[in-house]
């Protein structure tokens, strides 16, 4: 495994404006490689700000955003129209208005759309071995205070499943029914960038990044983010106070 590399920044403000920065510049050169780049998006608060910072950067930078194709870490088993799903507010604040080709969009099927949530991961592992190129070339994840990524949560059986995308019906962040995608699916990415803003996710992160001893995946899912990918840290000072 890479070294993790970290950027500290003043602010969520200035974390979000970097990490836009950094992605649009990554996928613009993969796009200069011919390739069509593969990226999971997060959901949290984290997000909200970074597609905003994202649309400002719109399609000055060199990025075809209708040749990207998005993905999601994880979503809440809600309905399509309800405000907490991840997708529907990517594609309102980011996706939408910066041109997304809605064809390369793949969002988990919502509540109302499939019979439950188990149904629901399957649905969206089928997608994936369809429609993705097995590799992301960026995969975004928030991290919480107890250091879960996407909806794989401290102590839970999903940190275990072999599958690349698993159903989570006991969340202990609302609402309680998710679909996630697994490590295996995370540790194919080419990078993995954790954006994490705010005094309450500093242990988290300190306890990711420990080496000695290393944090168990089952206590510290961030710490779960491992082979051979490279890992990116965008923090601001209040995540990175206990570095
Ligand atoms: C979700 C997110 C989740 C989030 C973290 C951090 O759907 O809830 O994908 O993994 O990224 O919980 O969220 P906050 O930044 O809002 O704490």
């Amino acid at each position: 495994m890479t070294e993790p590399l970290i950027e500290v920044h003043d602010d969520a403000t200035a974390l979000a404006t970097a990490v836009a920065g950094a992605l649009v510049a990554r996928l613009a050169d993969a796009q200069e490689r011919g390739e069509e780049p593969q990226v999971a998006l997060t959901g949290g608060s984290i997000a909200d700000q970074l597609h905003h910072q994202l649309t400002r950067l719109g399609n000055d930078h060199g990025t075809d955003w209708a040749r990207v194709v998005f993905w999601w870490g994880d979503e809440r088993f809600v309905a399509r129209g309800s405000d907490e799903r991840n997708a529907g507010a990517a594609r309102a604040a980011f996706l939408d208005p910066v041109g997304a080709d809605p064809g390369k969009v793949h969002e988990v099927p919502a509540a109302d759309e499939v019979d439950d949530v188990a149904a629901a991961a399957a649905a969206y592992a089928t997608t994936l071995r369809e429609h993705g190129s097995g590799e992301f070339e960026v995969v975004l994840l928030g991290v919480g205070p107890d250091g879960h990524v996407a909806s794989l949560f401290p102590g839970h059986p999903a940190l275990d499943d072999e599958g690349i995308a698993v159903a989570v019906t006991d969340s202990p962040k609302p609402p309680p029914q998710r679909v996630s995608l697994t490590f295996n699916a995370l540790n194919r990415a080419r990078t993995v960038w954790f954006i994490v803003s705010g005094e309450a996710k500093a242990e988290a992160v300190a306890k990711a990044l420990a080496e000695h001893p290393p944090a168990d995946p089952h206590e510290v899912p961030a710490a779960g983010v491992t082979g051979s990918v490279e890992t990116v840290w965008f923090l601001d000072r209040e995540s990175a106070s206990k570095l």
